[in-house]
C-alpha cells in the first residue's frame, strides 16, 4: 500500500493506473477507522482495480463548537487496517494541502434543501463542508466508483445529488450500516462515551426498530410516531435533535408510502449519534 500526504504523489500514482485503463474505486474517510470503514473497502475492492481511501478530519464541515479539535486521530493503527484491508493508496493529506488558502475565502460547493434540512438544520453549514472537500477529493481521485456509508443517510443523498447535478461519471455505492453486537452503529465517536452512555446507546437503534415495528403493524401518524419515539429517549436520558420518517428520498412521509426511513440524531452528554432504519411495507 502507498501512503501519502502529497498530491503530487497521489496523482502520479493515479495517472498511471488511469493510463492502465484500470478501474478506480475510492472510500473517504475521517479516520479512527473502525468495522463499518474497512466494510466500504472491502466493498470498493469488489467494485473496482484500484482502491483509495482518504483520511482527513475536514475542519470545514465542524461547527464551531462541535468537536473538531477532539476527533480522534490514529493514522498508524488506521493505515495497517486499510493495508490488511487490501487498499492500495492511503491519502492522508494535512490541512494545509487540502485547502492552501484561509477556508472563509474557499469556493464552496453547496446542495441547497436537502443539505439544509435534519443534519442540515441542526448542523447549518455541515454539508457545504462536506460536499465541498468531496467534490476536491473526486477531483484529486478520479474515481470510477465511490463508496459511502448508509450510516450517514442524509450524507449519501447528499453526495449522490452533487455528483448527478454536477454530471461526474462516477458511481456512487451506499454499504450497509456495519453494527456492534447490541446494535448501535458503529462510530468514530462511540469511543467519547463513558461507560454508562455506552450501556444506554443501544436504545437509540432499539427504538428506531420500535417505530418500525409501529409502521409494520399499521399506525401511520407520523407525528405522534416521532414524538413518542423522542420522549422515550429523553426520559432515559438522551438529549433528541430529532426523530423523524422520511420517504428514502427525505421528502416527509404520506400514509400510502411502502418505502420509508426513520432517522434519528442524539445526544449523550457531549457525543452526538446518529442512526437510521429503512423499512419496506
Ligand atoms: P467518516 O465519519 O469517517 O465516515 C467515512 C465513511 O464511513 C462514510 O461514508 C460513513 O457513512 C461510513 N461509515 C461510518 N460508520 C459506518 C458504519 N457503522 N457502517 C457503515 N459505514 C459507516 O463521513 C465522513 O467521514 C465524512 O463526512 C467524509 C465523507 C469523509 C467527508 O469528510
Amino acid at each position: 500500500m502507498i501512503r501519502t500526504d502529497s498530491i503530487e504523489t497521489l496523482r502520479r500514482t493515479l495517472a498511471q493506473w488511469h493510463a492502465e485503463g484500470a478501474c478506480i474505486a475510492f472510500v473517504p474517510t475521517m479516520g479512527n477507522l473502525h468495522a463499518g470503514h474497512l466494510r466500504l473497502v472491502e466493498t470498493a475492492r469488489t467494485q473496482a482495480d484500484r482502491t483509495v481511501a482518504s483520511i482527513f478530519v475536514n475542519p470545514l464541515q465542524f461547527g464551531p463548537d462541535e468537536d473538531f479539535a477532539r476527533y480522534p486521530r490514529t493514522p498508524e493503527a488506521d493505515c495497517a487496517a486499510l493495508e490488511d484491508a487490501g487498499a492500495d493508496v492511503a491519502f492522508l493529506p494535512s490541512v494545509e494541502t487540502m485547502y492552501p488558502r484561509p477556508l472563509v475565502t474557499l469556493t464552496r460547493v453547496s446542495v441547497p434543501v436537502l443539505g439544509d434540512m435534519l443534519e442540515g438544520a441542526h448542523r447549518p453549514g455541515h454539508f457545504d463542508g462536506v460536499t465541498t472537500v468531496v467534490a476536491r477529493l473526486f477531483n484529486l481521485v478520479q474515481p470510477h466508483v465511490a463508496v459511502f456509508g448508509e450510516k450517514d443517510y442524509q450524507q449519501l443523498a447528499v453526495i449522490r445529488r452533487m455528483v448527478a447535478d454536477l454530471g461526474w461519471p462516477i458511481a456512487v455505492v451506499g454499504v450497509p450500516t456495519v453494527r456492534e453486537s447490541d446494535g448501535l452503529a458503529m462510530s468514530s465517536r462511540n469511543r467519547h462515551l463513558t461507560a454508562t452512555q455506552r450501556a444506554l446507546a443501544p436504545l437509540l437503534a432499539q427504538t428506531l426498530n420500535d417505530v418500525a415495528d409501529q409502521l409494520r403493524a399499521g399506525e401511520r401518524d407520523f407525528e405522534t410516531l416521532e414524538r413518542a419515539a423522542e420522549y422515550v429517549l429523553r426520559t432515559e436520558g438522551f438529549h433528541t435533535d430529532y426523530v423523524s420518517i422520511r420517504r428514502p428520498d427525505l421528502q416527509p412521509a404520506a400514509a400510502g408510502d411502502a418505502h420509508l426511513v426513520i432517522l434519528a440524531a442524539v445526544r449523550l452528554g457531549v457525543t452526538r449519534l446518529i442512526d437510521n432504519l429503512r423499512i419496506s411495507l
